[in-house]
């Protein structure tokens, strides 16, 4: 295996545990197309959503640190789970030591929150999500802390991500997933409903057939991209630091032909150069081979 630290910097990288993470960098790309943008997918380990806390603690971080020493300056979870559960604790490990210490690593769920918020008539929102996103009660706690009257209820879909990672989306298993999910919604009136994972936009049509049109679907990607630029904006230091040449680069840690496949129902960018790497027996990511 090949080290690849090149010490570059000035990126902007979007961290997934597996193909969700690109229903992010879509309109990352598409809302700022002169940055530079790395992808990392976590697909040997995907999906995070049930597993136990520490794990996606340690997984999360493993990717960052790869992410970092690649010459992020920025890394966005755009894995709700990792958002969900290890943010605040990765946040300040990593700020504590000299190396990372002016890197930031951003969150989905709070933005989503905000957007979320200004964007309700009724004040009664729903949220999905995995297992883990749902249980640490993250998204409910920020929409509360924006607004105490909110009437919120949270519904964990724990097969959604699996049925995406394996294309399985279009599908009449998917149709039955969501439907049973749904159902849960059925005596409450929700006028938002968010989804708290990067993954369920590969289902948002599916889940729009059950929900009907009365419910204002909120997937996180255009939302992530409008409130990037606002916080670039207001951290003008930091939006220096970037490097813009449009360029975009893409890692997994397992099968790029799949994460090029799956991906590409969502993804209109190039996914034809996908890197793969590898953990070290130190635990940290490093180059195995390129793609094409
Ligand atoms: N895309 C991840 C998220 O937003 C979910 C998939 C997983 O369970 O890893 O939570």
């Amino acid at each position: 295996m090949d080290n690849i630290n090149k010490n570059k910097t000035g990126k902007i990288a979007v961290f997934d545990s597996g193909i969700g993470g690109l229903t992010v960098l879509e309109h990352l790309v598409r809302e700022m197309p002169n940055y530079d943008f790395d992808y990392f997918g976590d697909v040997a380990r995907a999906p995070y959503g049930d597993r136990s806390v520490e794990t996606i603690i340690e997984f999360t971080e493993q990717s960052i640190r790869f992410l970092f020493e690649e010459g992020a300056e920025i890394v966005i979870l755009a894995c709700n789970t990792s958002s969900a559960v290890a943010l605040k604790y990765l946040q300040n490990k990593f700020l504590s030591t000299p190396k990372f210490k002016n890197k930031k690593i951003l969150g989905i769920i709070r933005p989503t929150a905000e957007f979320a918020v200004e964007n309700t008539n009724a004040k009664s929102l729903g949220v999905i999500g995995t297992a883990a996103t749902i249980k640490s009660g993250a998204c409910k706690k920020e929409l509360l802390k924006i607004d105490k009257d909110l009437s919120v209820l949270s519904v964990p879909c724990p097969l959604l991500a699996h049925l995406v990672e394996e294309g399985l989306e279009d599908t009449e298993i998917a149709i039955n997933a969501c439907k049973m999910y749904m159902s849960k919604f059925d005596n409450t009136l929700i006028d938002t409903l968010i989804l708290s994972c990067t993954h369920y936009p590969f289902l948002k049509n599916v889940i729009r057939s059950v929900t009907g049109q009365d419910v204002n679907i909120l997937e996180q990607g255009p939302i992530v991209a409008i409130k990037t630029i606002d916080y670039l904006d207001r951290n003008r230091d930091i939006e220096l630091r970037l490097s813009k040449k449009s360029k975009i680069r893409l890692f997994t840690s397992d099968q790029p032909e799949r994460l090029r496949k799956l991906g590409s129902k969502y993804f209109t960018g190039d996914l034809t150069n996908i890197r793969k790497v590898g953990l070290s027996d130190g635990g940290r990511f490093v180059l195995v081979n390129k793609c094409r």
